[in-house]
């Protein structure tokens, strides 16, 4: 059963009003500097992005970890940590996995649901769980 994931009760910056979708184009050039900057503060394993034309947002999925940038000037708007629990991860362990690379939540989908909600799914320790995203509409 999918759960609800809200950028408001997770997010651990200030939530910030979005503004209306402007028209972006992005270069594979500066995708390329957003996963540099990413891995410079220590995030791995991006294997999802998507574009939710209702905020306005890219969003990229990584380990335990989605992330919202702004698709104007590519900058953080937002961040869901969403952690495989202690429990799972322990479970994990004892099924004789990694508890280096693979006892994580790997986002693996992330995609547009509708108005509202992106859905996503995510390995969550070897037992994978999907999600909703809670989007924010933009400002009207
Ligand atoms: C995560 O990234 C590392 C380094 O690129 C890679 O070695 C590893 O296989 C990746 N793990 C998964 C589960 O994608
Ligand atoms: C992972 O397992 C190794 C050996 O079982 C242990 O030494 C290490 O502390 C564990 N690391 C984490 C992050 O739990
Ligand atoms: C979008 O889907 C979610 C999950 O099913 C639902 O709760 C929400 O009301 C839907 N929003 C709209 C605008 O239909």
């Amino acid at each position: 059963m999918a759960g609800i994931l809200t950028l408001k009760s997770l997010f651990s910056f200030c939530f910030l009003l979005l503004h209306p979708f402007n028209v972006a184009f992005l270069s594979l050039a500066e995708l390329k500097d957003v996963m540099r900057h990413f891995s410079s503060v220590g995030v791995s394993n991006y294997t999802t992005l998507t574009l939710a034309d209702s905020d306005g947002l890219l969003y990229i999925g990584a380990r335990e970890a989605i992330f919202a940038l702004s698709t104007s000037n590519m900058e953080l708007q937002d961040m869901i940590l969403w952690e495989a629990p202690a429990e799972k991860k322990t479970e994990c362990i004892q099924k004789g996995k990694s508890n280096q690379t693979d006892c994580f939540n790997y986002i693996r989908l992330l995609q547009p649901y509708n108005s509202s909600h992106m859905y996503t799914c995510g390995t969550y320790a070897f037992q994978p769980k999907c999600a909703y995203i809670v989007i924010m509409p933009p400002p009207s």
